[in-house]
């Protein structure tokens, strides 16, 4: 681990590419903000301060990054006046503390999602053996353009970062660029940033110019070459964002079969940063897992399922579903074709079956709702099974209420249990049954008068229909055979 660490994040800048009225850094890569992600990654290596610099829209992104670190310390840049001013004022806000860093102070940008830690730690570490005032992080690139480049000398030492703008034409010609994460000793960085000037093309104070600075008061700055450029890449559009998305998404999709997760079809599959999977369950093509998504082990998701802030019991087998803010028992099975909406919990080897939409509703162990029903506000005991087609209904035009139904219960199909209404352990209820009293438990519930049959009705309501010929061809087909 490196030693004292301050780490600088840059949030301020506009990001207006995005053509979005959410500032850029709060759009989501895999279920988590791109600073999220940025400052997830910085959390690891450890540092003893994290200062978010915010400026566009920071009325949005300082409630954001307070929730993430509550401790970061927020340093507001009310005008974008580079770089290099975006660190003066974070380094400001760390002396208002009236602490005096020490160590090192790493710089990098809040719309790179796919920074890791491990490369962070190794520049830190890098740069603190190296004893440098300044380490740029850099990068070798086909096509640098927009890049500073990183200006060595004859013997190839670095010398200095020149900006695209600023560049001469073989300057231009330098592959060797600037990622934009810097480390700087401290004391020097305190030291200098009074020294930069904005005597340049774009009018701005660049960080960039330490680097110069540093050689000519004698001091060693180098360049560490990160193994993988893509971290280091920044999000401007939203092309770049989807781009980023599938990036990320097939690093997480690969770590989790690393550990022990079959994949069928990765390029179908994917888990938000967050998600929480277990050795041995199976993801089947399609799958969305979102969010705090939890999966136990041995479970089945899919195909085609999308689970949002579910807990998903070993074993438990989910098809073709949409489930938000559910928990589903170990060795439970749902769908095809069930939606789950928030509050919905379904007990160890119980069934939400084809064609079942439930909410804030608690269904026991071994119970089942097998088919073509709507369960709100219910409670089912274990054991229990409803038959095909029933309606909880739990809405009166004004207020909600809810259902309970006991132990091993057993429900006719068709039913409608018009709530607030109790059906006891044991109960039963006969098909097509609207259950408006209570039914006591061991009890057969039965509604509606006994069937009867109108003989003729068709013949005469209905004459000159094909129901009404089908009818009288059928009847006159049993007085022949009378
Ligand atoms: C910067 C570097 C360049 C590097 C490139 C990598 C400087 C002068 N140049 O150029 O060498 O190759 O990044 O992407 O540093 N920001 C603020 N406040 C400001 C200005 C910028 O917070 O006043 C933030 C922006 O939101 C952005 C980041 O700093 O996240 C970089 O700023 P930007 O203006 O995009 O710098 P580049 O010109 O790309
Ligand atoms: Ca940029």
């Amino acid at each position: 681990m490196p030693g004292e660490l301050t780490v600088i994040v840059l949030a301020a800048g506009g990001g207006t590419r995005m053509k979005s009225k959410t500032m850029k850094v709060l759009h989501e890569v895999a279920g988590r903000s791109m600073v999220g992600h940025v400052l997830a990654a910085v959390q690891q290596v450890g540092p003893r301060r994290v200062v978010a610099v915010v400026g566009h829209q920071r009325d949005q992104v300082g409630p954001h990054i307070q929730d993430l670190i509550p401790d970061a310390l927020l340093a507001t840049q009310e005008e974008q006046h580079g770089t290099g001013h975006a660190v003066r004022v974070a380094m400001d806000a760390v002396a208002a503390t009236g602490e005096v860093p020490t160590g090192t102070v790493l710089v990098a940008y809040a719309d790179t999602p796919l920074l890791e830690a491990e490369s962070l730690r190794i520049f830190a570490e890098e740069h603190e053996a190296a004893q440098r005032a300044v380490s740029i992080l850099s990068g070798v690139l086909d096509d640098p353009h927009g890049y500073g480049r990183v200006v060595r000398n004859e013997v190839g030492e670095v010398e200095a970062i020149v900006e695209e703008k600023d560049a001469t034409d073989d300057q231009r010609t330098i592959r060797e660029i600037n990622s934009g994460i810097l480390a700087f000793d401290a004391g020097f960085l305190v030291d200098v940033l009074p020294k930069l000037s904005n005597d340049n093309a774009k009018g701005e104070y660049y960080i960039t110019d330490t680097v110069h600075l540093a050689r000519e008061a004698g001091l060693h700055v180098g360049a560490h070459e990160i193994a993988d450029f893509a971290q280091t890449q920044g999000i401007n559009d939203r092309v770049q964002l989807a781009r980023t998305g599938r990036v990320m998404n097939e690093r997480i999709v690969t770590r989790w079969m690393e550990a022990g997760v079959s994949v069928m079809d990765p390029a179908t599959t994917w888990i938000d940063a967050d998600v929480v999977l277990n050795p041995d369950v199976t993801l089947l093509p399609g799958v969305q897992l979102l969010r705090a998504t939890v999966v136990e082990e041995d479970a089945v998701i899919g195909p085609d399922t999308t689970l949002k802030d579910c807990e998903i019991g070993a074993g438990a087998r989910v098809v073709r579903t949409h489930a938000e803010l559910a928990v589903i028992g170990a060795g439970a099975n749902v769908g095809p074709f069930a939606a789950l909406r928030p509050g919905t919990t379904l007990g160890v080897e119980g069934k939400i079956g084809t064609f079942v939409e439930t909410k804030n509703t608690q269904i026991g162990a071994r119970a089942k709702v097998p088919h073509l029903s709507y369960v709100g506000d219910a409670e089912i005991g274990e054991g229990s099974n409803i038959g095909a087609g029933t309606v909880f209904a739990n809405y009166d035009g004004a207020q909600k209420h809810r259902t309970k139904v006991g132990r091993h219960a057993k429900t006719g199909a068709n039913n409608t249990f018009v709530a607030p209404v109790e059906v006891g352990d044991g109960a039963g209820t006969a098909g097509g049954t609207v259950v408006r009293r209570d039914v006591p438990p061991g009890a057969l519930a039965v509604s509606g008068g006994p069937q009867r049959n109108l003989e003729r009705w068709v013949l005469s309501k209905r004459a000159g229909t094909p129901q009404a010929d089908a009818a009288a061809a059928a009847l006159e087909a049993v007085e022949q055979s009378e």
